[in-house]
Protein backbone atom coordinates (compact mmCIF):
# COMPACT_ATOMS: atom_id res chain seq x y z
CA UNK A 1 0.00 0.00 0.00
CA UNK A 2 1.82 3.09 -1.33
CA UNK A 3 1.99 5.99 1.46
CA UNK A 4 1.82 9.16 -0.36
CA UNK A 5 2.61 12.81 1.41
CA UNK A 6 1.11 15.65 -0.25
CA UNK A 7 1.90 19.48 0.68
CA UNK A 8 -1.47 21.40 0.91
CA UNK A 9 0.27 25.16 2.10
CA UNK A 10 -3.23 25.80 2.78
CA UNK A 11 -7.04 24.00 1.85
CA UNK A 12 -7.61 26.51 -1.05
CA UNK A 13 -10.52 25.52 -3.90
CA UNK A 14 -7.51 24.68 -6.47
CA UNK A 15 -5.22 22.73 -3.84
CA UNK A 16 -8.01 20.73 -2.54
CA UNK A 17 -8.56 19.20 -5.84
CA UNK A 18 -5.55 17.63 -5.68
CA UNK A 19 -6.02 16.78 -2.47
CA UNK A 20 -9.46 14.68 -3.14
CA UNK A 21 -7.48 13.61 -6.06
CA UNK A 22 -5.45 11.54 -3.80
CA UNK A 23 -7.96 10.70 -1.66
CA UNK A 24 -9.86 9.31 -4.30
CA UNK A 25 -6.87 6.82 -4.82
CA UNK A 26 -8.12 5.38 -1.48
CA UNK A 27 -10.06 2.48 -2.69
CA UNK A 28 -6.80 1.74 -4.82
CA UNK A 29 -4.79 1.27 -2.19
CA UNK A 30 -3.00 4.41 -1.99
CA UNK A 31 -2.71 5.87 2.00
CA UNK A 32 -2.48 9.68 1.84
CA UNK A 33 -1.12 12.28 4.29
CA UNK A 34 -1.35 15.87 4.37
CA UNK A 35 0.85 18.67 5.68
CA UNK A 36 -0.57 21.74 5.71
CA UNK A 37 -0.70 25.72 7.40
CA UNK A 38 -3.83 24.99 7.99
CA UNK A 39 -5.53 23.19 10.58
CA UNK A 40 -7.76 20.24 10.40
CA UNK A 41 -10.67 22.07 10.57
CA UNK A 42 -9.79 23.35 7.40
CA UNK A 43 -9.87 20.26 5.57
CA UNK A 44 -13.19 19.61 3.76
CA UNK A 45 -15.38 17.21 5.64
CA UNK A 46 -16.07 15.25 2.40
CA UNK A 47 -12.34 14.35 2.36
CA UNK A 48 -11.01 13.63 5.89
CA UNK A 49 -12.13 10.53 6.48
CA UNK A 50 -10.20 9.24 3.28
CA UNK A 51 -6.62 10.87 4.78
CA UNK A 52 -4.37 8.60 6.67
CA UNK A 53 -3.32 11.93 8.95
CA UNK A 54 -2.81 15.80 9.21
CA UNK A 55 0.05 17.46 10.35
CA UNK A 56 0.15 21.20 10.87
CA UNK A 57 3.39 23.42 10.57
CA UNK A 58 4.09 27.30 10.84
CA UNK A 59 5.62 27.18 7.31
CA UNK A 60 4.46 24.32 5.23
CA UNK A 61 7.38 25.93 2.35
CA UNK A 62 10.16 25.42 4.68
CA UNK A 63 12.12 22.16 4.36
CA UNK A 64 12.61 21.95 8.47
CA UNK A 65 9.32 22.35 8.80
CA UNK A 66 8.19 19.72 6.18
CA UNK A 67 10.65 17.35 7.55
CA UNK A 68 9.71 17.36 11.63
CA UNK A 69 5.71 16.22 9.58
CA UNK A 70 6.94 13.43 7.59
CA UNK A 71 9.17 12.05 10.58
CA UNK A 72 5.88 12.49 12.30
CA UNK A 73 3.66 11.14 10.13
CA UNK A 74 6.10 7.93 9.15
CA UNK A 75 6.33 7.23 13.56
CA UNK A 76 2.23 7.12 13.21
CA UNK A 77 1.35 5.98 9.99
CA UNK A 78 4.47 4.50 8.27
CA UNK A 79 7.19 4.64 6.11
CA UNK A 80 6.81 7.23 3.76
CA UNK A 81 7.03 6.36 -0.32
CA UNK A 82 5.93 9.46 -2.08
CA UNK A 83 6.63 13.23 -1.03
CA UNK A 84 4.79 15.47 -3.19
CA UNK A 85 3.34 18.76 -3.55
CA UNK A 86 1.78 20.81 -7.12
CA UNK A 87 3.64 23.99 -6.42
CA UNK A 88 6.79 25.62 -8.11
CA UNK A 89 7.92 26.53 -5.14
CA UNK A 90 7.79 23.58 -3.52
CA UNK A 91 10.14 21.62 -5.63
CA UNK A 92 13.43 22.58 -4.08
CA UNK A 93 12.22 21.91 -0.18
CA UNK A 94 10.54 18.77 -1.20
CA UNK A 95 13.77 17.75 -2.88
CA UNK A 96 15.53 18.56 -0.04
CA UNK A 97 13.61 16.49 2.58
CA UNK A 98 13.49 13.60 0.25
CA UNK A 99 17.48 13.49 0.28
CA UNK A 100 16.95 13.91 3.85
CA UNK A 101 14.81 11.25 4.98
CA UNK A 102 15.53 9.04 1.99
CA UNK A 103 12.58 8.91 -0.09
CA UNK A 104 12.40 7.91 -3.23
CA UNK A 105 12.12 11.09 -6.14
CA UNK A 106 13.37 14.08 -6.98
CA UNK A 107 16.79 15.32 -4.98
CA UNK A 108 18.21 18.39 -5.16
CA UNK A 109 20.43 18.05 -7.75
CA UNK A 110 17.60 17.31 -9.93
CA UNK A 111 15.68 19.43 -8.90
CA UNK A 112 17.68 22.74 -9.23
CA UNK A 113 18.00 21.95 -12.65
CA UNK A 114 14.18 22.70 -12.83
CA UNK A 115 14.14 25.28 -10.48
CA UNK A 116 17.07 27.79 -11.29
CA UNK A 117 17.22 29.21 -14.86
CA UNK A 118 20.43 29.38 -15.37
CA UNK A 119 21.68 26.02 -14.65
CA UNK A 120 18.81 24.89 -16.67
CA UNK A 121 19.96 26.76 -20.12
CA UNK A 122 23.43 25.54 -18.85
CA UNK A 123 22.10 21.98 -18.66
CA UNK A 124 20.16 22.13 -21.71
CA UNK A 125 23.18 24.12 -23.68
CA UNK A 126 25.33 21.15 -22.93
CA UNK A 127 22.96 18.19 -24.35
CA UNK A 128 22.74 20.78 -27.56
CA UNK A 129 19.07 21.89 -26.73
CA UNK A 130 18.12 25.25 -28.17
CA UNK A 131 17.54 28.00 -25.46
CA UNK A 132 18.21 31.82 -25.18
CA UNK A 133 21.40 33.27 -24.81
CA UNK A 134 21.93 34.32 -21.23
CA UNK A 135 24.09 35.49 -18.76
CA UNK A 136 23.70 35.51 -14.84
CA UNK A 137 25.30 38.47 -13.51
CA UNK A 138 25.97 39.64 -9.82
CA UNK A 139 26.54 43.30 -9.76
CA UNK A 140 24.81 46.59 -11.94
CA UNK A 141 28.62 46.56 -14.12
CA UNK A 142 28.00 42.64 -14.69
CA UNK A 143 24.40 43.70 -16.18
CA UNK A 144 25.54 46.33 -18.39
CA UNK A 145 28.39 44.13 -19.90
CA UNK A 146 25.82 41.17 -20.31
CA UNK A 147 23.74 43.34 -21.95
CA UNK A 148 26.49 44.83 -24.62
CA UNK A 149 27.23 41.49 -25.31
CA UNK A 150 23.94 40.08 -25.76
CA UNK A 151 22.76 43.49 -27.53
CA UNK A 152 19.12 45.04 -27.14
CA UNK A 153 16.13 44.15 -26.44
CA UNK A 154 16.66 41.36 -23.98
CA UNK A 155 15.03 40.44 -20.97
CA UNK A 156 15.98 40.73 -17.45
CA UNK A 157 14.22 38.24 -14.37
CA UNK A 158 15.30 36.26 -11.56
CA UNK A 159 17.42 32.98 -11.23
CA UNK A 160 14.11 31.25 -10.20
CA UNK A 161 11.02 33.11 -11.24
CA UNK A 162 7.38 32.58 -11.22
CA UNK A 163 4.20 34.20 -12.47
CA UNK A 164 6.60 36.15 -14.71
CA UNK A 165 6.22 39.20 -12.03
CA UNK A 166 10.08 39.85 -11.81
CA UNK A 167 10.65 39.62 -15.32
CA UNK A 168 11.42 43.10 -17.46
CA UNK A 169 12.13 43.49 -20.82
CA UNK A 170 14.62 46.05 -21.53
CA UNK A 171 15.42 48.20 -25.06
CA UNK A 172 17.59 51.15 -23.55
CA UNK A 173 20.30 51.78 -21.06
CA UNK A 174 17.63 54.09 -19.99
CA UNK A 175 14.94 51.32 -18.96
CA UNK A 176 18.13 49.72 -16.98
CA UNK A 177 18.52 53.20 -14.82
CA UNK A 178 14.64 52.56 -14.84
CA UNK A 179 15.55 49.23 -13.35
CA UNK A 180 17.96 50.44 -10.83
CA UNK A 181 15.80 53.72 -9.88
CA UNK A 182 13.12 50.93 -8.81
CA UNK A 183 15.67 49.23 -6.41
CA UNK A 184 15.80 46.45 -8.56
CA UNK A 185 19.98 45.23 -9.39
CA UNK A 186 22.07 42.27 -9.57
CA UNK A 187 23.75 41.06 -6.68
CA UNK A 188 26.12 38.61 -5.47
CA UNK A 189 23.70 36.77 -3.22
CA UNK A 190 20.89 37.99 -5.48
CA UNK A 191 21.87 37.16 -9.21
CA UNK A 192 19.93 37.94 -12.23
CA UNK A 193 19.18 36.28 -15.36
CA UNK A 194 20.03 37.96 -18.41
CA UNK A 195 18.97 36.87 -21.87
CA UNK A 196 18.30 37.89 -25.72
CA UNK A 197 15.12 39.10 -26.27
CA UNK A 198 13.34 35.88 -28.27
CA UNK A 199 10.81 37.57 -30.68
CA UNK A 200 8.35 34.42 -31.20
CA UNK A 201 4.91 33.14 -30.08
CA UNK A 202 4.78 31.31 -26.22
CA UNK A 203 3.52 27.71 -26.67
CA UNK A 204 3.92 24.77 -23.81
CA UNK A 205 4.18 20.94 -23.81
CA UNK A 206 2.81 19.03 -20.86
CA UNK A 207 4.61 15.41 -20.75
CA UNK A 208 4.20 12.64 -18.75
CA UNK A 209 7.33 10.84 -18.00
CA UNK A 210 7.06 7.09 -16.20
CA UNK A 211 10.53 6.77 -14.76
CA UNK A 212 11.66 8.90 -17.58
CA UNK A 213 10.03 7.68 -20.36
CA UNK A 214 7.78 9.97 -22.39
CA UNK A 215 4.20 8.31 -22.12
CA UNK A 216 2.23 11.05 -23.50
CA UNK A 217 1.82 14.75 -24.20
CA UNK A 218 -0.27 18.01 -24.62
CA UNK A 219 0.28 21.55 -25.29
CA UNK A 220 -1.30 24.87 -25.31
CA UNK A 221 -0.52 28.45 -26.77
CA UNK A 222 -0.43 31.37 -24.60
CA UNK A 223 -2.49 34.61 -26.34
CA UNK A 224 -0.62 36.86 -26.15
CA UNK A 225 2.76 35.83 -24.34
CA UNK A 226 2.75 36.33 -20.55
CA UNK A 227 5.26 39.47 -20.40
CA UNK A 228 2.93 41.44 -22.94
CA UNK A 229 0.34 40.99 -20.63
CA UNK A 230 2.05 42.10 -17.87
CA UNK A 231 3.12 45.13 -19.76
CA UNK A 232 0.15 45.78 -20.82
CA UNK A 233 -2.45 45.63 -18.11
CA UNK A 234 -5.59 45.95 -19.71
CA UNK A 235 -5.15 42.51 -22.27
CA UNK A 236 -7.22 39.99 -21.03
CA UNK A 237 -5.89 36.43 -21.03
CA UNK A 238 -6.07 33.48 -22.67
CA UNK A 239 -4.93 29.81 -23.26
CA UNK A 240 -5.95 27.70 -25.69
CA UNK A 241 -5.62 23.81 -26.17
CA UNK A 242 -6.27 22.61 -30.05
CA UNK A 243 -8.13 19.73 -30.78
CA UNK A 244 -5.57 18.46 -33.19
CA UNK A 245 -3.38 15.88 -31.59
CA UNK A 246 -1.33 14.92 -34.92
CA UNK A 247 1.44 17.33 -36.92
CA UNK A 248 1.17 20.60 -35.38
CA UNK A 249 3.30 22.90 -34.67
CA UNK A 250 2.99 21.37 -30.69
CA UNK A 251 4.24 17.89 -32.14
CA UNK A 252 7.20 19.10 -34.25
CA UNK A 253 8.25 20.33 -30.79
CA UNK A 254 8.22 17.40 -29.33
CA UNK A 255 11.98 15.55 -30.35
CA UNK A 256 12.69 18.63 -28.57
CA UNK A 257 11.08 18.43 -25.40
CA UNK A 258 12.23 14.92 -25.36
CA UNK A 259 16.03 16.18 -25.49
CA UNK A 260 15.14 18.65 -23.19
CA UNK A 261 13.64 16.23 -20.32
CA UNK A 262 15.78 13.73 -20.88
CA UNK A 263 19.52 16.26 -20.27
CA UNK A 264 17.40 17.58 -16.81
CA UNK A 265 16.63 14.01 -15.93
CA UNK A 266 19.98 12.94 -16.10
CA UNK A 267 20.84 10.12 -14.36
CA UNK A 268 17.45 9.98 -12.42
CA UNK A 269 15.80 8.86 -15.59
CA UNK A 270 15.13 5.96 -14.66
CA UNK A 271 13.84 6.35 -10.89
CA UNK A 272 11.04 7.77 -9.12
CA UNK A 273 12.35 10.88 -9.87
CA UNK A 274 11.65 10.35 -13.82
CA UNK A 275 8.02 10.11 -12.82
CA UNK A 276 6.42 13.48 -13.40
CA UNK A 277 4.04 15.35 -15.37
CA UNK A 278 6.10 18.46 -16.60
CA UNK A 279 5.53 21.99 -17.96
CA UNK A 280 7.49 23.40 -20.68
CA UNK A 281 7.20 26.71 -21.65
CA UNK A 282 8.69 26.70 -25.50
CA UNK A 283 9.24 29.51 -28.08
CA UNK A 284 8.04 29.16 -31.72
CA UNK A 285 9.81 31.42 -33.85
CA UNK A 286 8.73 32.56 -37.34
CA UNK A 287 11.12 30.93 -39.79
CA UNK A 288 9.83 27.82 -37.86
CA UNK A 289 12.36 27.43 -35.49
CA UNK A 290 11.80 26.62 -31.65
CA UNK A 291 13.72 27.03 -28.38
CA UNK A 292 13.04 25.98 -24.39
CA UNK A 293 12.25 28.89 -22.19
CA UNK A 294 11.69 26.69 -19.21
CA UNK A 295 10.58 23.76 -17.68
CA UNK A 296 8.54 23.48 -14.15
CA UNK A 297 8.63 19.30 -12.56
CA UNK A 298 5.36 19.72 -11.23
CA UNK A 299 1.64 20.16 -12.44
CA UNK A 300 1.18 23.23 -15.09
CA UNK A 301 -0.67 26.34 -13.57
CA UNK A 302 -3.23 28.91 -15.39
CA UNK A 303 -5.83 26.69 -15.96
CA UNK A 304 -4.03 23.84 -17.67
CA UNK A 305 -5.19 21.40 -15.49
CA UNK A 306 -8.65 21.77 -16.25
CA UNK A 307 -8.37 22.41 -20.26
CA UNK A 308 -6.38 19.30 -19.80
CA UNK A 309 -9.33 17.58 -18.19
CA UNK A 310 -11.88 19.54 -20.98
CA UNK A 311 -9.85 17.85 -23.81
CA UNK A 312 -9.27 14.72 -22.50
CA UNK A 313 -12.54 13.71 -20.69
CA UNK A 314 -10.99 12.70 -17.43
CA UNK A 315 -9.74 13.95 -14.77
CA UNK A 316 -6.47 15.18 -14.68
CA UNK A 317 -5.72 15.75 -10.95
CA UNK A 318 -6.70 12.48 -10.92
CA UNK A 319 -4.61 10.98 -13.45
CA UNK A 320 -1.74 13.08 -11.77
CA UNK A 321 -1.95 11.76 -8.46
CA UNK A 322 -2.03 8.04 -9.58
CA UNK A 323 0.90 8.65 -11.61
CA UNK A 324 2.95 9.92 -8.21
CA UNK A 325 1.54 7.18 -6.35
CA UNK A 326 1.80 4.32 -8.46
CA UNK A 327 4.08 4.81 -11.17
CA UNK A 328 0.76 4.20 -13.95
CA UNK A 329 -0.71 6.59 -16.12
CA UNK A 330 -3.09 5.44 -19.13
CA UNK A 331 -2.58 7.66 -22.10
CA UNK A 332 -6.22 8.46 -23.16
CA UNK A 333 -7.07 10.33 -27.01
CA UNK A 334 -8.15 14.08 -27.05
CA UNK A 335 -11.50 14.69 -27.69
CA UNK A 336 -12.36 18.38 -28.16
CA UNK A 337 -10.73 21.63 -27.64
CA UNK A 338 -10.42 23.20 -24.60
CA UNK A 339 -9.79 27.29 -23.59
CA UNK A 340 -9.21 29.11 -20.68
CA UNK A 341 -10.21 33.46 -20.52
CA UNK A 342 -8.73 35.48 -17.91
CA UNK A 343 -10.46 38.65 -16.87
CA UNK A 344 -8.16 41.48 -16.10
CA UNK A 345 -9.69 45.55 -15.86
CA UNK A 346 -9.09 48.43 -17.35
CA UNK A 347 -7.71 51.99 -15.55
CA UNK A 348 -6.19 52.90 -12.44
CA UNK A 349 -6.66 51.68 -8.77
CA UNK A 350 -6.79 48.81 -6.57
CA UNK A 351 -10.47 47.08 -6.37
CA UNK A 352 -13.00 46.29 -9.01
CA UNK A 353 -15.39 49.15 -9.50
CA UNK A 354 -17.61 47.86 -12.18
CA UNK A 355 -18.13 44.31 -14.05
CA UNK A 356 -20.16 44.71 -17.60
CA UNK A 357 -20.80 42.43 -20.38
CA UNK A 358 -21.35 39.09 -18.29
CA UNK A 359 -24.94 38.01 -19.74
CA UNK A 360 -23.67 39.01 -23.27
CA UNK A 361 -20.16 36.76 -23.42
CA UNK A 362 -22.37 34.08 -21.86
CA UNK A 363 -25.07 34.60 -24.17
CA UNK A 364 -22.50 34.50 -26.98
CA UNK A 365 -20.37 31.34 -25.75
CA UNK A 366 -23.04 29.28 -25.71
CA UNK A 367 -22.62 25.69 -25.08
CA UNK A 368 -19.72 26.29 -25.69
CA UNK A 369 -18.90 27.58 -22.05
CA UNK A 370 -17.80 25.04 -19.20
CA UNK A 371 -17.13 27.11 -16.54
CA UNK A 372 -16.87 30.62 -15.62
CA UNK A 373 -16.08 32.56 -12.31
CA UNK A 374 -16.70 36.25 -12.78
CA UNK A 375 -15.17 39.18 -11.26
CA UNK A 376 -16.91 40.82 -8.21
CA UNK A 377 -17.45 44.56 -7.56
CA UNK A 378 -15.32 45.35 -4.72
CA UNK A 379 -12.90 42.49 -5.24
CA UNK A 380 -9.30 44.10 -5.08
CA UNK A 381 -6.94 44.21 -7.94
CA UNK A 382 -5.17 41.02 -9.05
CA UNK A 383 -1.04 41.93 -9.68
CA UNK A 384 -0.53 39.06 -12.16
CA UNK A 385 -1.78 37.79 -15.58
CA UNK A 386 -4.17 35.38 -14.58
CA UNK A 387 -6.33 38.52 -13.37
CA UNK A 388 -9.61 38.28 -10.97
CA UNK A 389 -11.58 36.36 -13.03
CA UNK A 390 -12.00 33.31 -15.11
CA UNK A 391 -13.78 31.07 -17.64
CA UNK A 392 -13.40 27.67 -19.93
CA UNK A 393 -14.42 27.20 -23.20
CA UNK A 394 -14.62 23.63 -24.98
CA UNK A 395 -15.16 22.89 -28.73
CA UNK A 396 -15.67 20.23 -30.97
CA UNK A 397 -13.28 22.35 -32.94
CA UNK A 398 -10.12 24.58 -32.33
CA UNK A 399 -12.09 27.30 -33.91
CA UNK A 400 -14.47 26.58 -32.15
CA UNK A 401 -12.80 27.23 -28.87
CA UNK A 402 -11.17 30.22 -30.62
CA UNK A 403 -14.36 32.18 -31.29
CA UNK A 404 -15.35 31.50 -27.79
CA UNK A 405 -12.80 32.89 -26.43
CA UNK A 406 -13.09 35.84 -28.25
CA UNK A 407 -16.85 36.44 -27.15
CA UNK A 408 -15.85 36.19 -23.91
CA UNK A 409 -12.83 38.98 -23.89
CA UNK A 410 -14.81 40.75 -26.20
CA UNK A 411 -18.00 41.19 -23.78
CA UNK A 412 -16.63 41.21 -20.30
CA UNK A 413 -14.90 44.42 -19.53
CA UNK A 414 -13.97 45.38 -16.07
CA UNK A 415 -12.86 48.62 -14.81
CA UNK A 416 -10.52 49.55 -11.71
CA UNK A 417 -10.79 52.51 -9.17
N1 LIG B 1 14.34 35.36 -23.54
C1 LIG B 1 13.09 35.79 -23.61
N2 LIG B 1 12.65 36.40 -24.74
C2 LIG B 1 11.38 36.87 -24.85
N3 LIG B 1 10.47 36.78 -23.86
C3 LIG B 1 10.86 36.20 -22.71
C4 LIG B 1 12.17 35.65 -22.52
N4 LIG B 1 12.25 35.14 -21.27
C5 LIG B 1 11.04 35.35 -20.71
N5 LIG B 1 10.21 35.98 -21.56
C6 LIG B 1 8.82 36.38 -21.31
O1 LIG B 1 8.62 36.51 -19.92
C7 LIG B 1 7.69 35.53 -19.44
C8 LIG B 1 8.12 35.05 -18.09
O2 LIG B 1 9.39 34.45 -18.19
P1 LIG B 1 9.67 33.07 -17.48
O3 LIG B 1 8.69 32.08 -17.93
O4 LIG B 1 11.09 32.74 -17.70
O5 LIG B 1 9.47 33.49 -15.97
P2 LIG B 1 8.54 32.95 -14.82
O6 LIG B 1 8.58 33.98 -13.78
O7 LIG B 1 8.91 31.56 -14.50
O8 LIG B 1 7.11 32.95 -15.43
P3 LIG B 1 5.86 32.00 -15.19
O9 LIG B 1 5.84 31.57 -13.76
O10 LIG B 1 4.74 32.91 -15.57
O11 LIG B 1 6.03 30.87 -16.14
C9 LIG B 1 7.67 34.48 -20.53
O12 LIG B 1 6.47 33.76 -20.53
C10 LIG B 1 7.84 35.34 -21.77
O13 LIG B 1 6.62 35.99 -22.10
MG1 LIG C 1 7.38 30.92 -17.26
Amino acid sequence: MPHVVFIAPRFAENTNRYVAAFASLASAGVRTSVVSGDPDTAIPTALRPHLAAHYRVNDPMNAADITTAVRAISRGVGPVDRLTGALEQLQMPLAEVRAALDIEGMLPEIARRFRDKDRMKEVLRARGVPVARSLLVGSKEGLRTALSELGYPAIVKPQAGLGARSTFRVAHDADVDALFAQGIAPSTDIPLQVEEFIRAREYTCETVTVRGVPVWRSGTRYLPSPLETLENPWMQYCVLLPREEEETDWTRFHDTNGAALSALFGDAANTAAGTALTHMEWFLREDGSSLVNEVGARPPGVGIMPLMSIAYDTSFFAAWARLIAKDEFVPKKRVRAAGAAFFRGQGQGTRVASVKGIERAVADAGDALVEMRSPKVGQPRADGYEGEGYAYVRSETTEGAKEALLALVQNVRIVYS
